[in-house]
């Protein structure tokens, strides 16, 4: 953060109540559902959706991404999952722009029988929470994928996880956030503390916004304020010819202990990832990894080898300490922290912005939201103070 100092009296840029720093998923959406409550917002980013918005794959997929321990997690995906229709047709009727929100369920599938043997236990597990799966035979899961290799020996079908596409959705939530009056200044911000609270973003290059609230929706980025982490994903673009797509739906695969995932869209769009690395921030593209995706998407799908690629990329995913994200007042008074949504971070845009806008408000949020509060990790949660809704 940055100390206010001498600068009190610098020229402010553009003023509004609420500053949203990150013009992410999180962020956009924060922006949207703040000025529709009445909010004078303005979003600062210097390459909007460019961050891990750009490079996510857009599972919906609570279920699938169901991992050992992480219950709190679970309710909270799942609590977004249910909304997220509802949240989608609403920024498409918004935006008048589609979302390629695409309610088409997940096949987990296993290569081999040691594959086969975790995708089952997982599936104990899912069952154990109540949660709807349905064991498959290999010859049932080639039945709904034909494309898939006759070696892959069962599945699990998910019919309630779904997808999305994050740029498509971005691209609406922008246009949504802007009708609603949003202002956007391209450029660097950091957060500006005066005598021990937020008082606004400082922009690179010069000038100041001040305001009553800062948002910090930074992805990654935010680890100089709260404890996440950059967790590089690879992630690979192919292209399907029309009419002849190799999927109907997400698969995600065991392929000998290692995972991948494809994710087929209605344009013809297939995307394989992902790598998950502790380099720091590092974006750059290995050919080992992406060789390795390549080669396990392949093993699933054989026709991968006919398909177009058209972009690999790396991005960094904000990872925090519990895989929870970080939603709350904190760590000053006027800085609200919408950061650390690790691999949910599309799932959990429309969540995330309406608890924003709730706890903006001083509304209750529900216990999953709750349980979300950055305070968990000792920083100081500043109760909310009043900010001005017009
Ligand atoms: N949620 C998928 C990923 O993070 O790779």
């Amino acid at each position: 953060m940055v100390p206010l100092g001498n600068s009190l009296a610098a020229q402010s840029a553009v003023q509004g109540d609420v500053v949203v720093l990150g013009g992410g998923l999180i962020g956009t959406a924060c922006a949207w559902r703040l000025a529709q409550r009445g909010h004078d917002v303005v979003l600062v980013d210097p390459a909007p959706g460019a961050g891990a918005s750009y490079a996510a794959a857009g599972m919906l997929a609570p279920v699938s991404e169901l991992h050992h321990g992480e219950e709190e997690l679970l309710a909270l995906c799942l609590l977004a999952a249910a909304g997220f229709a509802d949240f989608a047709s609403q920024v498409s009727e918004a935006s008048g722009l589609p979302t390629g929100y695409r309610a088409c369920g997940t096949l987990a599938v296993a290569l081999d029988a040691g594959d086969r043997a975790r995708l089952a236990r997982v599936r104990a597990a899912q069952t154990a929470l109540g949660l709807e799966v349905e064991a498959l035979s290999g010859r049932q899961v080639r039945q709904l994928e034909p494309f898939l290799d006759p070696s892959v020996c069962g599945g699990t079908l998910v019919r309630g996880d779904h997808q999305v596409n994050p740029r498509e959705l971005l691209a609406a939530l922008r246009v949504a956030a802007e009708r609603a009056g949003v202002r956007s200044v391209r450029a660097l911000g950091e957060v500006l503390v005066h005598e021990g609270r937020a008082v606004g973003v400082g922009l690179a290059g010069g000038g100041e916004l001040r305001a009553s609230l800062v948002v910090l929706a930074t992805g990654a980025r935010a680890h100089e304020h709260v404890p996440v982490r950059p967790v590089k994903g690879q992630i690979i673009r192919l292209r399907m010819p029309a009419g002849e797509h190799v999927l109907q739906r997400t698969v995600r695969g065991l392929v000998r202990d290692r995972e991948v995932y494809l994710v087929p869209r209605e344009d013809g769009e297939l995307v394989v990832g992902a790598t998950s690395e502790e380099r720091g921030f590092d974006e750059s593209v290995t050919a080992g990894a992406v060789h390795e995706l390549l080669r396990d998407a392949q093993t699933l799908v054989p026709a991968v080898a006919e398909l177009e690629l058209v972009e690999v990329l790396a991005r960094c995913r904000p990872g925090s300490p519990d895989n929870l994200p970080l939603i709350g007042f904190g760590p000053v008074p006027g800085l609200l922290v919408a950061a650390g949504h690790y691999r949910n971070g599309v799932l959990l845009s429309g969540l995330t912005a309406d608890a924003v806008a709730a706890l903006v408000s001083g509304e209750q949020v529900a216990p999953e939201v709750a349980a979300c509060d950055p305070g968990r990790f000792g920083l100081r949660a500043a109760a909310r103070e009043e900010v001005g809704a017009r």
